[in-house]
């Protein structure tokens, strides 16, 4: 694997010994997605130590979860990080792209061409690259095309066949959670339920907690919900305190009891005092409160995660009250309903109408946990997607077509040079065509054929042709819908461009010593110990 790519000779590797050993290893790495490329790609499935499998499609999550020692393998992983995070999705393509640059660099540098020189050429073809994308790229013009991004996002992932419903989905919560141009996805709440089918997967127009209510003695619905959020725990003495308690006659233990009875009717009043009719605890809750709170008619949910309860602060205007001595009816939040509702597995509280317009959860669910994780990666790859549209409101043919436009218009640029770098700048044209022969590939067509009529077609002016796996042909992908954001194809090439520069210009493998102490911070990017 990738850790053998380095040798175990000494601990370091000079000039071009030291190239084509980051070079194999990066290339390793981009062979690897490879095959999960596009809507025929192959998948992919992850065994741990302990044997924790994790079946996916997702460069990102792959990489994630293989170990890599190998330094410069691990800087291509970082570009995929990168892109995930920036845009989240194409994480497959930026590295391969990468291993595609390196490789043809190899070929120049086989020929004796300085690496300074290939270095320039790319930089002068990625800067190209940005300029050419630009101009290909065309405004978003409707929804319609929005629901196009998110179905390309998730060919070829586990909801594929319900691409049409999903799209949907996310439309609709990106149209939600929008302000203009502006998307925050951290609005976006994403919920997995497992026990029922995919398709049953739903847009909630409010927030989901995975919890049921305490006591069946609680009401199950609750209208003009008036929402305490209580962090301290409902119970007498925390879990955590170990105290003892001697009493030596029946009474004292009876006026104990008593005493304790009451601290916990007191916490209740309160409770009740401040007008909330539904409560979500971040603690526990003893016996007798939720006797109580059953009693007076009061939903509560106990143990709640922190991150729902923010969620659910910001969904219905409520505030996080750390000290329920200290609540007050302001720190209520609002939501016309709140209603335990058992439709999978578990029960869910779902708190609908809530003050914010903007609280949106998108519930996945599917028979096993192994599909529903990999349907909220498709889901965020698509969310991403979608919001890259929307934000930068521009959009680009997929299968391939633009880069071979791409490849096309670079080679152009590159007969305008007289220079070495013109070599650099037509092998990154031709590192863009790995694309549409990789989607060929994975899809069972023969690469050389495919990428000679996708050739003939751009030549005649077809800048949108692109290969439709749906239909199996090669057609203008704007108009049959198969259409990605801008953003995922410029930041794909920009990092995959970087990091190969930044690769092509190390000469010099040293193992660093580890740092020490606090001494200065000397990183290990060796691999090596
Ligand atoms: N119907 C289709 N026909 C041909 N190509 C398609 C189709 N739908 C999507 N594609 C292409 O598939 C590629 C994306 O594949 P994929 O989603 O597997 O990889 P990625 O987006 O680079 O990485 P990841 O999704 O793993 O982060 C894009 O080039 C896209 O244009
Ligand atoms: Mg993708």
């Amino acid at each position: 694997m990738v850790e053998d790519v380095i040798g175990n000779e000494g601990d370091r590797i000079l000039g071009r010994d030291a190239q084509r050993n980051n070079i194999l290893a990066a290339r390793v790495v981009s062979e690897t997605v490879k095959t999960t490329l596009g809507p025929m790609g192959m998948d992919k499935m992850l065994v741990d130590r302990v044997g924790n499998v994790v079946v996916t499609n997702d460069g990102v999550t792959i990489l994630d979860e293989m170990e890599i020692e190998h330094p410069a393998a691990k800087m291509v992983v970082e570009i995929a990080k990168t892109q995930e995070k920036e845009v989240g999705d194409g994480t497959t393509t930026a590295v391969m792209l990468a291993g595609k640059f390196l490789e043809n660099a190899e070929k120049l540098l086989d020929m004796k061409i300085h690496p300074t020189v290939i270095c320039r050429g790319y930089r002068w073809a990625g800067d190209k690259a940005q300029e050419i994308l630009g101009g290909l790229a065309v405004d978003i013009g409707s929804r319609d095309e929005l629901v196009k991004v998110a179905q390309t996002a998730m060919t070829g992932k586990g909801v594929e066949y319900l691409r049409e419903k999903f799209g949907e989905i996310i439309v609709d919560a990106v149209d939600v959670v929008a302000e203009g141009n502006r998307v925050d996805l951290g609005d976006v709440r994403i919920e997995k339920q497992k026990g029922r089918a995919i398709d049953e997967s739903e847009l909630i127009r409010g927030v989901v907690i995975d919890k049921e209510r305490i006591n069946l003695d609680m009401p199950s619905r609750v209208e003009n919900a008036r929402i305490a959020l209580i962090e301290e725990a409902l119970e007498v003495r925390s879990p955590e305190m170990d105290a003892r308690i001697s009493v030596s006659t029946p009474e004292q233990l009876t006026s104990f009891l008593g005493q304790e009875d009451l601290v916990l009717k007191e916490k209740v009043e309160l409770i009740r005092g401040s007008g909330a009719n539904v409560v979500f605890v971040q603690k526990g809750v003893d016996e007798l409160v939720q006797h109580y709170l059953a009693k007076a008619g009061i939903y509560a949910v106990r143990r709640v995660p922190r991150s729902d309860m923010q969620n659910l602060a910001k969904a219905t205007g409520g505030k996080i009250v750390s000290k329920l001595s200290e609540i007050a009816s302001g720190d209520l939040g609002n939501a016309e309903l709140v209603e335990e509702r058992k439709d999978g597995e578990d029960g869910m509280t779902y708190v609908m109408g809530c003050s914010n317009p903007k609280a949106i959860t998108i519930l996945i669910r599917g028979g096993t946990e192994h599909v529903v994780d990999e349907v909220e990666r498709a889901v965020e790859d698509a969310l991403g997607d979608v919001s890259a549209a929307v934000r930068y409101s521009k959009v680009v043919a997929g299968g391939g077509a633009v880069e071979i436009e791409l490849s096309r218009r670079l080679r152009e640029y590159a007969r305008g040079l007289s220079g070495r770098e013109r070599l650099a700048v037509e092998e990154f044209a031709a590192a863009c065509e790995f694309v549409p022969t990789t989607l060929a590939e994975n899809a069972g067509m023969d690469p050389i054929d495919v990428l000679t009529e996708l050739r003939t077609a751009h030549d005649s002016g077809g800048r949108d042709m692109g290969l439709n796996l749906f239909s199996g042909g090669i057609e203008d992908n704007m108009v049959g819908g198969v259409i990605e954001p801008l953003k995922v194809k410029t930041q794909a090439i920009a990092s995959a461009t970087e990091v190969a520069i930044m690769i092509l210009r190390i000469d010099d493998v040293v193992a660093a010593r580890k740092s020490e102490g606090r001494g200065g911070k000397v990183g290990n990017m060796s691999g090596y110990d």
